[in-house]
Protein backbone atom coordinates (compact mmCIF):
# COMPACT_ATOMS: atom_id res chain seq x y z
CA UNK A 1 0.00 0.00 0.00
CA UNK A 2 2.79 2.54 0.97
CA UNK A 3 4.54 1.80 -2.39
CA UNK A 4 1.27 2.23 -4.17
CA UNK A 5 0.48 5.44 -2.41
CA UNK A 6 4.09 6.91 -3.56
CA UNK A 7 3.33 6.04 -7.21
CA UNK A 8 0.30 8.04 -7.21
CA UNK A 9 2.29 10.58 -5.77
CA UNK A 10 2.00 10.78 -2.07
CA UNK A 11 4.49 11.45 0.37
CA UNK A 12 4.50 8.36 2.79
CA UNK A 13 5.20 7.92 6.72
CA UNK A 14 5.43 3.94 6.48
CA UNK A 15 5.07 2.34 9.97
CA UNK A 16 6.25 -1.11 10.95
CA UNK A 17 7.84 -3.52 13.26
CA UNK A 18 11.29 -3.86 11.30
CA UNK A 19 13.77 -1.17 10.55
CA UNK A 20 15.11 -3.38 7.63
CA UNK A 21 11.98 -3.60 6.02
CA UNK A 22 10.95 -0.18 6.75
CA UNK A 23 13.77 1.44 5.58
CA UNK A 24 14.04 -0.89 2.20
CA UNK A 25 10.10 0.28 1.16
CA UNK A 26 11.69 4.22 2.42
CA UNK A 27 14.03 3.68 -0.26
CA UNK A 28 11.67 2.43 -3.02
CA UNK A 29 9.43 4.97 -2.34
CA UNK A 30 12.43 7.55 -2.39
CA UNK A 31 13.01 6.13 -5.84
CA UNK A 32 9.74 6.92 -6.85
CA UNK A 33 10.15 10.66 -5.98
CA UNK A 34 8.15 10.29 -2.83
CA UNK A 35 9.53 12.05 0.45
CA UNK A 36 9.24 9.03 2.81
CA UNK A 37 10.23 7.84 6.35
CA UNK A 38 9.97 5.21 8.34
CA UNK A 39 8.56 5.03 12.20
CA UNK A 40 8.96 2.27 14.55
CA UNK A 41 6.40 0.80 16.75
CA UNK A 42 4.91 -2.44 17.90
CA UNK A 43 1.08 -2.47 18.43
CA UNK A 44 1.42 -4.85 20.98
CA UNK A 45 2.63 -1.56 23.21
CA UNK A 46 0.64 1.72 23.85
CA UNK A 47 3.39 4.14 24.80
CA UNK A 48 4.95 2.90 21.08
CA UNK A 49 1.18 3.86 19.30
CA UNK A 50 1.83 7.42 21.88
CA UNK A 51 5.38 7.66 20.44
CA UNK A 52 4.10 6.77 16.65
CA UNK A 53 1.40 9.73 16.88
CA UNK A 54 3.79 12.08 17.89
CA UNK A 55 6.41 11.65 15.79
CA UNK A 56 4.14 11.81 12.54
CA UNK A 57 2.44 14.93 14.05
CA UNK A 58 6.23 16.28 13.95
CA UNK A 59 7.27 14.94 10.85
CA UNK A 60 4.25 15.45 8.66
CA UNK A 61 1.86 18.93 8.31
CA UNK A 62 -1.23 17.50 8.65
CA UNK A 63 -2.24 13.92 6.62
CA UNK A 64 -4.87 13.09 4.00
CA UNK A 65 -4.88 9.45 4.42
CA UNK A 66 -4.56 7.30 7.34
CA UNK A 67 -4.23 3.58 6.67
CA UNK A 68 -4.93 1.42 9.74
CA UNK A 69 -3.61 -1.61 8.76
CA UNK A 70 -1.40 -3.52 10.74
CA UNK A 71 -2.74 -6.54 11.73
CA UNK A 72 -2.85 -10.43 11.81
CA UNK A 73 -4.22 -13.95 13.07
CA UNK A 74 -1.81 -15.07 15.72
CA UNK A 75 -1.37 -18.86 17.00
CA UNK A 76 -0.60 -17.47 20.79
CA UNK A 77 -2.76 -15.34 22.62
CA UNK A 78 -2.39 -14.10 26.43
CA UNK A 79 -2.56 -10.30 27.76
CA UNK A 80 -0.28 -7.45 27.00
CA UNK A 81 1.17 -5.45 29.43
CA UNK A 82 -2.13 -3.18 29.13
CA UNK A 83 -4.01 -6.20 30.47
CA UNK A 84 -5.66 -6.97 27.32
CA UNK A 85 -5.79 -9.96 24.79
CA UNK A 86 -3.24 -9.55 22.17
CA UNK A 87 -4.87 -9.91 19.25
CA UNK A 88 -7.75 -7.34 20.26
CA UNK A 89 -4.79 -4.92 21.30
CA UNK A 90 -3.24 -5.34 18.10
CA UNK A 91 -5.57 -5.20 15.97
CA UNK A 92 -8.08 -3.05 17.35
CA UNK A 93 -6.67 -1.68 20.67
CA UNK A 94 -3.56 0.07 18.69
CA UNK A 95 -5.62 1.52 15.50
CA UNK A 96 -7.93 2.63 17.50
CA UNK A 97 -5.63 4.83 20.18
CA UNK A 98 -3.47 5.98 16.51
CA UNK A 99 -6.33 7.22 15.07
CA UNK A 100 -7.93 9.47 17.66
CA UNK A 101 -4.29 10.66 18.54
CA UNK A 102 -4.15 12.12 15.02
CA UNK A 103 -7.78 12.90 14.19
CA UNK A 104 -6.86 16.60 14.81
CA UNK A 105 -3.28 16.09 12.42
CA UNK A 106 -5.77 15.05 9.68
CA UNK A 107 -6.55 18.30 6.68
CA UNK A 108 -9.85 18.64 5.45
CA UNK A 109 -11.00 15.46 2.74
CA UNK A 110 -8.79 13.55 4.54
CA UNK A 111 -9.63 9.09 4.40
CA UNK A 112 -9.49 6.79 7.54
CA UNK A 113 -9.38 3.48 6.19
CA UNK A 114 -9.01 0.12 8.35
CA UNK A 115 -8.61 -2.78 6.94
CA UNK A 116 -10.98 -5.34 8.41
CA UNK A 117 -12.01 -8.71 7.32
CA UNK A 118 -15.10 -10.45 6.23
CA UNK A 119 -14.48 -13.19 9.32
CA UNK A 120 -15.93 -10.47 11.19
CA UNK A 121 -19.19 -11.52 9.88
CA UNK A 122 -19.40 -14.66 12.34
CA UNK A 123 -18.35 -13.00 15.48
CA UNK A 124 -20.49 -11.24 18.43
CA UNK A 125 -18.95 -8.53 20.88
CA UNK A 126 -17.57 -9.94 23.84
CA UNK A 127 -15.99 -7.94 26.14
CA UNK A 128 -14.93 -10.63 28.27
CA UNK A 129 -12.78 -11.61 25.54
CA UNK A 130 -11.12 -8.30 25.44
CA UNK A 131 -9.81 -9.36 29.57
CA UNK A 132 -8.58 -12.81 27.82
CA UNK A 133 -11.48 -14.47 29.89
CA UNK A 134 -12.54 -16.90 27.12
CA UNK A 135 -9.82 -19.68 25.81
CA UNK A 136 -8.03 -18.51 23.12
CA UNK A 137 -8.08 -19.83 19.68
CA UNK A 138 -6.62 -17.56 17.06
CA UNK A 139 -9.41 -17.93 14.52
CA UNK A 140 -12.37 -16.61 17.41
CA UNK A 141 -9.60 -13.92 18.63
CA UNK A 142 -9.18 -12.60 14.86
CA UNK A 143 -12.54 -12.41 14.30
CA UNK A 144 -13.61 -10.57 17.47
CA UNK A 145 -11.09 -7.99 16.67
CA UNK A 146 -12.21 -7.54 13.24
CA UNK A 147 -16.27 -7.37 14.47
CA UNK A 148 -14.25 -4.27 16.42
CA UNK A 149 -12.68 -2.63 13.71
CA UNK A 150 -16.21 -2.42 11.38
CA UNK A 151 -18.10 -1.09 14.57
CA UNK A 152 -14.95 1.32 15.30
CA UNK A 153 -14.51 2.47 11.56
CA UNK A 154 -18.62 2.94 11.25
CA UNK A 155 -19.22 4.54 14.75
CA UNK A 156 -16.12 7.10 14.01
CA UNK A 157 -17.98 7.73 10.74
CA UNK A 158 -20.97 8.44 12.27
CA UNK A 159 -19.30 10.86 15.22
CA UNK A 160 -17.26 12.67 12.03
CA UNK A 161 -20.62 13.01 9.84
CA UNK A 162 -22.31 15.08 13.21
CA UNK A 163 -19.21 16.88 14.03
CA UNK A 164 -19.40 18.30 10.04
CA UNK A 165 -15.61 17.63 9.27
CA UNK A 166 -15.17 16.44 5.42
CA UNK A 167 -12.90 13.48 7.11
CA UNK A 168 -14.08 9.99 6.04
CA UNK A 169 -14.04 6.65 7.87
CA UNK A 170 -14.13 3.08 6.07
CA UNK A 171 -13.52 -0.52 6.75
CA UNK A 172 -12.63 -3.00 3.91
CA UNK A 173 -12.32 -6.06 3.36
CA UNK A 174 -9.21 -6.75 1.28
CA UNK A 175 -10.66 -10.02 0.26
CA UNK A 176 -7.95 -13.22 0.41
CA UNK A 177 -4.55 -11.82 -0.16
CA UNK A 178 -1.84 -14.95 -1.36
CA UNK A 179 1.46 -14.04 -0.67
CA UNK A 180 0.95 -11.91 2.34
CA UNK A 181 1.84 -13.65 5.75
CA UNK A 182 -1.74 -13.84 7.13
CA UNK A 183 -2.25 -17.35 6.58
CA UNK A 184 1.10 -18.68 8.40
CA UNK A 185 -1.21 -19.33 11.79
CA UNK A 186 -4.03 -21.43 10.33
CA UNK A 187 -4.14 -24.57 11.20
CA UNK A 188 -2.98 -27.79 9.58
CA UNK A 189 -2.68 -27.61 5.71
CA UNK A 190 -4.56 -24.13 5.49
CA UNK A 191 -1.57 -22.31 4.81
CA UNK A 192 0.17 -23.88 2.25
CA UNK A 193 -4.07 -24.27 0.32
CA UNK A 194 -4.05 -20.74 1.55
CA UNK A 195 -1.09 -19.59 -0.91
CA UNK A 196 -2.56 -21.66 -3.66
CA UNK A 197 -6.03 -19.45 -4.15
N1 LIG B 1 -4.11 -11.50 3.70
C1 LIG B 1 -5.43 -11.68 3.71
O1 LIG B 1 -5.95 -12.56 3.01
C2 LIG B 1 -6.29 -10.81 4.57
C3 LIG B 1 -7.68 -10.98 4.54
C4 LIG B 1 -8.48 -10.14 5.32
C5 LIG B 1 -7.89 -9.15 6.10
N2 LIG B 1 -6.52 -9.02 6.14
C6 LIG B 1 -5.94 -7.97 6.98
O2 LIG B 1 -4.98 -7.26 6.21
C7 LIG B 1 -4.07 -6.61 7.11
C8 LIG B 1 -2.66 -6.82 6.61
O3 LIG B 1 -2.30 -8.16 6.79
P1 LIG B 1 -1.58 -9.04 5.65
O4 LIG B 1 -2.55 -9.98 5.15
O5 LIG B 1 -0.88 -8.15 4.69
O6 LIG B 1 -0.57 -9.88 6.54
P2 LIG B 1 0.98 -9.71 6.80
O7 LIG B 1 1.71 -9.88 5.51
O8 LIG B 1 1.29 -10.63 7.93
O9 LIG B 1 1.12 -8.19 7.23
C9 LIG B 1 0.71 -7.79 8.51
C10 LIG B 1 1.48 -6.56 8.89
O10 LIG B 1 1.09 -6.19 10.21
C11 LIG B 1 2.25 -6.02 10.98
N3 LIG B 1 2.09 -6.36 12.38
C12 LIG B 1 1.69 -7.55 12.91
N4 LIG B 1 1.74 -7.48 14.26
C13 LIG B 1 2.18 -6.25 14.56
C14 LIG B 1 2.45 -5.58 15.78
N5 LIG B 1 2.32 -6.17 16.99
N6 LIG B 1 2.92 -4.31 15.72
C15 LIG B 1 3.09 -3.69 14.54
N7 LIG B 1 2.87 -4.25 13.36
C16 LIG B 1 2.41 -5.53 13.37
C17 LIG B 1 3.28 -6.96 10.37
O11 LIG B 1 4.55 -6.54 10.75
P3 LIG B 1 5.78 -7.61 10.82
O12 LIG B 1 6.25 -7.71 9.40
O13 LIG B 1 6.74 -6.93 11.74
O14 LIG B 1 5.22 -8.90 11.36
C18 LIG B 1 2.98 -6.79 8.89
O15 LIG B 1 3.62 -5.65 8.37
C19 LIG B 1 -4.33 -7.20 8.49
O16 LIG B 1 -5.09 -6.26 9.24
C20 LIG B 1 -5.17 -8.44 8.19
O17 LIG B 1 -6.00 -8.79 9.25
C21 LIG B 1 -5.73 -9.82 5.38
Amino acid sequence: AALALGRLGADVVVHGRDPQAGAAVVEELSRTGADATFVQADFADLDAIQDLAVAVREETEGLDLLVNNAGGLFRNGGLTDAGVEYTFHVNHLSPYLLTTELLGHLREGARIVTTASGAHKGASLDLDRVRGADRYTGFKAYSHSKLANVLFATELARRLDTTGREVTSNSIHPGAIPGSGFSRFLPGPLPGLFQRL
